[in-house]
């Protein structure tokens, strides 16, 4: 897929200047309630965590997107975070994020991958549901209390 090309994994010990950027994006992008902004470096030392970001431009200038996932068990991940930045929506990137992540995901050999989001959150909801992601539950007050969560997921078996 032509949009995966500018995909980068992160190495939390060397990319200071790619973590800020992100950290402005995630700020600006999300409500401090749903925003990891804050403790942005603390989870990605996390051992069980990653990060792919999306580089963009002539010369692959900007971020433009960003995805973390995380394994919460030996048989399941969850993807923590999605999103792209406004003006670079509807080229694919998200796609190619998402699928860049579960790819990921999958080299431990988990046999489910998680996730939250908010219901009116409308393109993350679609964009799930397109790379197969199904509604479990509605989850009250997952966020704040009044603002509740789809829990999805996806699952896969050793012939997938
Ligand atoms: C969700 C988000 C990452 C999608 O990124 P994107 O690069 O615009 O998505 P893509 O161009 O790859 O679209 C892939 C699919 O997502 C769905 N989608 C994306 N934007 C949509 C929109 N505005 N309306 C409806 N469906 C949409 C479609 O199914 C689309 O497939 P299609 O092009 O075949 O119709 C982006 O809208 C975003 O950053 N939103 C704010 C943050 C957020 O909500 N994150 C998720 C919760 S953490």
């Amino acid at each position: 897929m032509e949009a995966a090309k500018g995909i980068r994994e992160l190495d939390p010990r060397k990319c200071s200047e790619i973590i800020e950027e992100i950290v402005r994006m995630e700020k600006k992008l999300f409500p401090k309630h749903e925003s990891l902004a804050r403790n942005f470096h603390e989870e990605l030392q996390k051992k069980n965590s990653g990060l792919l970001y999306m580089k963009f431009g002539e010369e692959e200038e900007e971020v433009v997107g960003y995805v973390m996932f995380s394994w919460i068990s030996s048989l399941c991940a969850s993807i923590t975070k999605l999103a792209v930045k406004e003006n670079y929506r509807r080229r694919g990137f998200g796609e190619a994020l998402l699928s860049a992540a579960i790819q990921k995901c999958r080299t431990r050999r988990i046999q489910r991958v998680c996730l939250h989001v908010d219901p009116t959150r409308t393109p993350a909801v679609r964009l799930y549901q397109k790379l197969g992601f199904q509604v479990d539950e509605l989850v009250k007050s997952y966020y704040s209390s009044d603002r509740n969560a789809f829990r999805m997921y996806i699952d896969f078996n050793d012939e997938n």
